[in-house]
């Protein structure tokens, strides 16, 4: 007793969204009293962790083609132990244990806080696939992880109650659960008791949030904004349909409330929009975009858009399009419509050749490159704020950082700045970033108070 545990390495592979990341650190944090720590390099490692992903196909086999490569590190080193969590192993289970015989553990979404019992089984030589969902203790919270730097996520809700048609989520990540607001202002004050300034609250539908206790997902902005040392708060993903006008309000009035919001449309074509079971219709999409553009100053609006989704006729291809000129989105994530288990569009007629596919999203994205380029072009000369996150990933001399509506800038800088906020000029747009000069005299010392 009171030994210091000797530390053993471990390895998180993380694959796929945000709610991912959280998860994977929070696995870092659930080990360390058991004397494990991080590694950056797999080779150090006696545990390996594959977070993954299913959401689609190519997802998928990015981590299968990971997990070949792991075979050979497993046949030199004896003792290593590899584990695969996330969407994928919820989804396939035991299926994966007795394919891949160089896994020793497969565990589901909902049993992250049984992982010290199952790598304990595993290092017996017992392998074992666990994928309980909504277990009582999977509500549990998780510890924190143990260095959290500048920028965290911190999860308010889980899984999905929509059923898209497309949609392998509410499959993998099981029904809707949102966590008591107490809990998650405890772990947003611990957060930043910790040195953390920005939060990122996630949700696979996180504007429906509804704590058990009462309250909405504006009362839960409203609330965690106060955090003492907190100075940034984004969250993602919403749901178009559940995109309240109370929710505009608290962005467009809380200062702490990021000027951002990732609102996926997946179609402009209303007869695709049914199909995909979105309800909501085009205007009503386009209705909440004007009410959220004429409300909150400088927003910068996101979407996700699925292409050549079964029965997509050039018609619906086309309002999609027209849709991208309406909204002028800030930036778009968009893919190739790809089948998923146990979904009601993987059944459906009509599905498009992979050349079609292709052709749509090539022709969508060169549109967007062009809106992204003419909309950050329009900001040089602004002076944005700027949380500096660290050196540039190209160019000597350089740090980065995001601006409040949550956009890439670079800029001359030292390591200094790194953790401040500081004001800078924008002198340069480009289709993926900003670049800009610092404003030296309104720098914003956040040394002496908390904000
Ligand atoms: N095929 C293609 N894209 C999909 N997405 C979800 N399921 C599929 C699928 N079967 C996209 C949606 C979602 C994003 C996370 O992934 O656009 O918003
Ligand atoms: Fe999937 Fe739709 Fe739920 Fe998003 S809202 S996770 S797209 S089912």
């Amino acid at each position: 007793m009171g030994q210091p545990t000797p530390s053993r390495g471990l390895y998180i592979a993380t694959f796929g969204c945000q709610m991912n990341v959280y998860d994977s650190d929070r696995m870092a944090g659930l080990l360390a009293p058991l004397g494990f720590e991080l590694v950056d390099d797999p080779e150090h490692a006696e545990l390996i962790l594959i977070n993954t992903c299913s959401v689609r196909r190519s997802a998928e086999h990015k981590v299968y083609s990971y997990l070949g490569q792991l075979k050979e590190l497993k046949g030199r080193r004896g003792r290593l132990l590899i584990g695969l969590g996330g969407c994928l192993a919820q989804q396939e289970g035991q299926r994966l244990l007795d394919q891949v015989p160089h896994l020793d553990l497969v565990f589901g979404t909902g049993v992250i806080h049984r992982l010290p019992e199952l790598i304990a089984e595993a290092a017996a030589g017992r392998r074992r696939a666990l994928t309980e969902l909504d277990g009582p203790a999977a509500a549990a919270p998780l510890p924190i992880p143990p260095r959290p730097g500048i920028k965290a996520h911190l999860t308010v809700m889980r899984g999905c109650d929509n059923f898209c048609a497309y949609c392998v989520v509410p499959h993998t990540r099981g029904r809707e659960h949102s966590r008591p607001a107490d809990e998650v202002a405890a772990e947003a004050a611990a957060l930043c008791a910790a040195g953390v300034r920005e939060i990122t609250l996630l949700g696979q539908n996180v504007n429906s949030y509804a704590d058990p206790g009462g309250g909405d997902f504006a009362d839960l902005l409203a609330r965690l904004a106060d955090t003492p040392g907190l100075w940034r708060l984004r969250f993602v993903t919403s749901h178009p349909k559940d995109l309240s006008d109370r929710l505009v309000e608290a962005m467009a009035s809380q200062e702490r409330v990021m000027e951002q919001i990732h609102l996926p449309a997946q179609s402009g074509s209303d007869r695709v929009l049914k199909a995909m079971n979105r309800r909501y219709s085009r205007r009503q999409y386009l209705d909440k975009v004007s009410r959220l553009r004429r409300r909150v100053e400088g927003l910068a609006l996101g979407g996700d858009i699925i292409v050549g989704f079964p029965g997509e006729t050039p018609q619906d291809f086309q309002a999609t399009m027209s849709l991208l000129e309406t909204v002028r989105y800030d930036y778009l994530f968009s893919f190739k419509y790809s089948d998923r288990p146990f979904t009601r569009a993987a059944k459906m007629n009509g599905k498009l050749s992979e050349d079609i596919k292709a052709r749509r999203l090539a022709e969508l994205q060169a549109r967007q490159r062009e809106i992204s380029l003419e909309t950050h072009r329009g900001l040089v000369g602004r002076v944005l704020e700027v949380l500096v996150e660290g050196p540039a990933k190209h160019g000597q001399g350089l740090v980065a950082g995001r601006s409040r509506c949550g956009r890439m800038v670079n800029f001359t800088g030292g390591p200094d700045l790194i953790g401040r906020v500081v004001r800078v000029r924008i002198t340069e747009g480009r289709v993926n970033s900003l670049v800009g000069r610092l404003n030296q005299e309104e720098v914003q010392r956040h040394d002496t108070n908390d904000r």
